[in-house]
């Protein structure tokens, strides 16, 4: 009954933190810090955090040009640099130096070599225009107070007929919903193609019409 008691006190403490984190990000940005980097490269987090199936919705083809914002530590964007070759590069664009060095030492370490780094802030990454095939989000939208400023970037930054792939996933504490994030890729040009999986863990890939 006591570790019951336990069980509960602890759950409801995450849940008020996560709730309090999500609220506070809506005005200015507190991204995931990098000490919880663990938290997705461990043994368990392709399983668990479905990389491959997620990589499999992205549908990545072999020379493609590749851009994900917010890697983190490299749980998709490793395996997505094998996915592309031959002849296909990614890149990745994180605003915490720490996840940077992070997916370095990863991708030095998986034997990566089409893999750029970048740290930078995904409102203003100073890309050129139409560079990009696919750029691809997972859980990380709801991190970014401009996520419309972001959209609008990617739009930029992708060729014409580009794939905007965003992933989400349920219980991230900055879960975003389908409709309301349909509406804002929308609004920035984007046509919705697919989407695929359930709302706890949900794929939508829209191109650049
Ligand atoms: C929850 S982690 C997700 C990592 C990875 N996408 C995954 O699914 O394993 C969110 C990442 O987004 C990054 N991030 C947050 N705000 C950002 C911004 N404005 N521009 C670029 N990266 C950002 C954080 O630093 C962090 O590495």
């Amino acid at each position: 009954m006591k570790a019951l008691k336990v069980l509960v006190k602890s759950l409801l403490i995450l849940v008020s933190i996560g709730l309090i984190w999500r609220w506070l990000s809506r005005n200015r940005s507190l991204p995931c810090p990098t000490w919880l980097a663990s938290l997705l490269d461990s043994r368990w987090s392709d399983r668990l955090l479905g990389t491959q199936i997620t990589l499999d919705r992205i549908g990545l083809r072999p020379g493609q040009c590749v851009l994900e914002i917010g890697p983190g530590p490299g749980r998709l964007l490793i395996p997505a640099a094998t996915r592309v070759l031959p002849g296909g590069e990614v890149f990745g664009l994180d605003i915490q130096s720490g996840m940077i060095e992070r997916l370095k030492a990863r991708s030095v370490q998986a034997g990566v070599s089409n893999l750029t780094t970048i740290v930078g802030d995904a409102t203003q990454p100073n890309f050129p225009p139409e560079n990009f095939d696919v750029i691809f989000f997972c859980t990380v939208l709801g991190e970014i107070p401009g996520r419309a400023a972001a959209l609008r970037q990617c739009y930029a930054a992708l060729k014409p007929g580009g794939l905007l792939s965003i992933t989400e996933m349920f219980p991230d504490p900055h879960y975003q919903s389908c409709a309301p994030l349909r509406q804002m890729a929308e609004a920035e040009g984007f046509r919705l193609q697919i989407t695929h999986g359930p709302w706890y863990f949900f794929t939508a890939n829209f191109i650049k019409a």
